[in-house]
């Protein structure tokens, strides 16, 4: 190699080099900052078997505590429904495992080794952490694919990678992911055509793109008709043991379809566990009928 281009080889390394450290360093909690923290923060560990622990956390708004020393664990692969009345802090829960909201006590951990509190809302979601809200976001004016495709650069803000280039592997990947949320059949089709359900299902599907290992799943099936709804526990059955869920729901039709007479159901009620065990046996619970079931 003459010495004119080491010396062009190394002017460029120096740029790509500054480059990458003033990425890293931005303040914005954006795609790159968040890689960067992610290899300071190291993967997850799941060998003790847990994905998440939330471990005496308290929240209060005003001085009203919506969270009230709570705690709870979810095993990796588990599927765990949370029921309780209105009000009672189980969207308040999510806020704080996704960083929307910061307990004002207690710890939350993902796997046995991340301290969740220490990260902002977008590496959260990096790390592998999924939340799905009632309604539906997708793109209306997308198709499906384009959906999924644009959810492949796990940031809704990036929409210049829109319409690159991919990867066999991706679209194998959104293939798979079209077979599992029951859109196959729709792939062509706009967003914004799609029933309600449907589009509940695109919105999974957008987050199972980033293979997250856990999922948080508010109200899934609020405003969906029956047969949405029933396809939507086997939906969520397809994906338990891959991935960790946390279900949200006030449908215990929907509840003990997805429990099959053998899951553990936690009841939430003011800010705090009040019952947990299989849902037939919580459902006969004194305490949980008479503030929430016996209503
Ligand atoms: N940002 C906030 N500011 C003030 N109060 C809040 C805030 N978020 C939640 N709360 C209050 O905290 C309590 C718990 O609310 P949360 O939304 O977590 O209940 P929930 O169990 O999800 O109820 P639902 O079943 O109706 O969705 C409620 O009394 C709510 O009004
Ligand atoms: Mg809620």
């Amino acid at each position: 190699m003459t010495p004119d281009l080491m010396e062009e080889g190394a002017r460029r390394l120096a740029a790509y080099e500054a480059r990458k450290a003033a990425a890293v360093n931005t303040e914005s909690g954006g795609r790159s900052a968040a890689y960067g923290r992610i290899a300071k923060i190291g993967q997850p560990d799941f060998t003790q078997g847990v994905a998440l622990y939330v471990d005496d956390i308290s929240v209060s708004f005003d001085g009203f505590r919506a969270l009230n020393k709570l705690s709870l664990a979810i095993d990796v692969g588990e599927l765990r429904c949370i029921i309780g009345p209105n009000g009672a802090g189980k969207t308040t829960m999510m806020d704080c495992i996704t960083g929307k909201t910061r307990p004002d006590s207690g710890k939350v951990s993902f796997g046995s080794t991340i301290d969740l509190l220490r990260l902002s809302e977008p590496e959260i979601a990096q790390i592998g952490i999924g939340r799905k809200f009632q309604k539906p976001t997708v793109y209306e004016d997308l198709s499906v694919f384009e959906n999924l495709e644009l959810a492949l650069s796990g940031d809704r803000r990036v929409r210049a990678s829109l319409f690159s280039r991919l990867s066999g592997e991706q679209l194998d990947r959104i293939g798979e992911v079209l077979g599992t949320i029951h859109l196959k059949g729709d792939a062509q089709r706009t967003a914004g055509l799609l029933s309600h359900g449907q589009k509940q299902w695109l919105e999974i599907g957008m987050l199972l793109m980033q293979d997250p290992k856990l999922l948080l799943l508010d109200e899934p099936v609020a405003g969906m008709t029956d047969e949405e709804t029933e396809r939507t526990a086997e939906l969520f059955l397809s994906l338990e043991g891959k991935h960790s869920l946390v279900v949200v729901e006030h449908d215990m039709k929907f509840v003990d379809q997805l429990t099959q007479g053998r899951k553990t159901v936690t009841v939430l009620h003011e800010g705090s566990v009040l019952a947990e065990g299989l849902l037939s046996v919580v459902q006969n619970n004194e305490k949980v009928v008479e503030v929430y079931l016996g209503r």
